[in-house]
């Protein structure tokens, strides 16, 4: 018997109840994981209030976990039982003591990485990877603003763009996640609770402007980011923790030339099997080689899933905060 924790209305952290169900053998093509770790991402929050319809409902949330592969289905050769994995799928079933998964969405963990760890940091790193080295790849020198830089992305985005030699400016909304973006690697950081971070980043950059915008934010921060661009300036909006942004027309970028993108890391991620294998090797390199590395996250017993989104959406996490089935 697995406990699984599910949802059978969309709504607050309450309609995610603990129930037991049962796993059954893996399919063809399928491993049986004993999950160790499970990722709670801000995307699990929009999945539990309705923002996103994307789980069937009643679901099982959970998009990422780390766990050990207990039993493999027919025509599986990759992986043999003992082996240590990551994943993230949009096929969700992540909140479960154990599950069913299509092997190719797996990958091993390498040695040096724990699995709390990866469970953290997997789907997180990737999309830092995706942001700093495909949608707006960093040039050395270029000057960029990271919003929410104390989350669990904007953590590992500030120390993946500093790797790749831009100078950052993170902001937060409290003094306890400046200290953190900062010695993350941000040289400048803002309040952006207390504080105009246009007129701020205009200051930093003697009216210049940033070379690109990574935004998580949305709605409160989108209008901002734009006018804290230089000209050809890049927004990636990646996020909507504040909610969705307005719609704007494409003449509003044309005064400074400025480019918008709004990457989804399962694109880019998942592309191929090779793709998944290369971006999640060089995530899992960086931490072993040390120039990533990420605070133990706030970890919470599975039973506890709602506990977990109620301190994810208040703000009140620095990193990551992972369940312990
Ligand atoms: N496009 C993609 O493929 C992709 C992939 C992964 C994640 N994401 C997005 O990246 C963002 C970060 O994800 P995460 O899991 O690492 O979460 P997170 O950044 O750890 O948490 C969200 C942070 O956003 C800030 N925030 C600003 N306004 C907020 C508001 N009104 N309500 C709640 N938070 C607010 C808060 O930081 P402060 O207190 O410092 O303001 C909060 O800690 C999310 O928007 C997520 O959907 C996108």
């Amino acid at each position: 018997m697995s406990l699984s924790i599910v949802m059978r209305e969309h709504g607050g952290p309450e309609v995610l109840t603990a129930v037991e169900t049962e796993t059954g053998n893996p399919g063809p093509g399928q491993i049986r994981l004993r999950q160790t770790a499970v990722a709670v991402n801000f995307h699990d929050i929009y999945v539990r209030t309705g923002l996103y319809r994307t789980l069937t409902l009643p679901g099982i949330p959970g998009l990422e976990a780390a766990g050990v592969v207990e039993d493999v289905g027919p025509g599986v050769t990759a992986f043999a039982s003992g082996d240590r994995v990551a994943y993230m799928t949009l096929g969700y079933g992540g909140y479960a003591t154990e599950r069913n998964l299509p092997a190719d969405l797996a990958v091993k963990i390498p040695e040096g990485v724990d699995d709390a760890t990866a469970a953290s940091v997997y789907l997180k790193g990737l999309t830092a990877e995706m942001l700093v080295r495909r949608v707006h790849p960093i040039k050395r020198g270029e000057t960029i603003l990271i919003h929410a830089a104390a989350g669990g992305v904007g953590n590992l985005l500030v120390q993946w763009a500093v790797r790749l030699g831009a100078t950052v400016i993170g902001t937060a909304g409290s003094a306890e996640k400046l200290e953190f973006a900062r010695q993350a690697g941000c040289v400048h950081v803002i309040n952006y609770r207390t504080e105009n971070f246009v007129d701020a980043v205009r200051e930093i950059t003697n009216g210049l402007g940033v070379d690109a915008v990574y935004d998580s934010v949305g709605r409160d921060t989108f209008k901002g980011s734009l006018d804290s661009l230089a000209r050809c300036g890049h927004l990636v909006n990646f996020g909507q923790s504040s909610g969705p942004v307005d719609l704007i027309a494409p003449s509003e970028l044309f005064g400074k030339s400025l480019t918008l993108s709004r990457p989804n890391v399962f694109h880019y991620a998942q592309k191929d099997r090779a793709t998944l294998e290369e971006v999640s090797a060089s995530l899992f390199q960086g931490f072993v080689e040390g120039w990533l590395a990420a605070p133990a996250p706030v970890q919470l017993p599975l039973a506890d899933a709602a506990e977990a989104h109620r301190r994810v959406e208040s703000r009140a996490v620095s990193g990551s905060v992972v369940l312990r089935p």
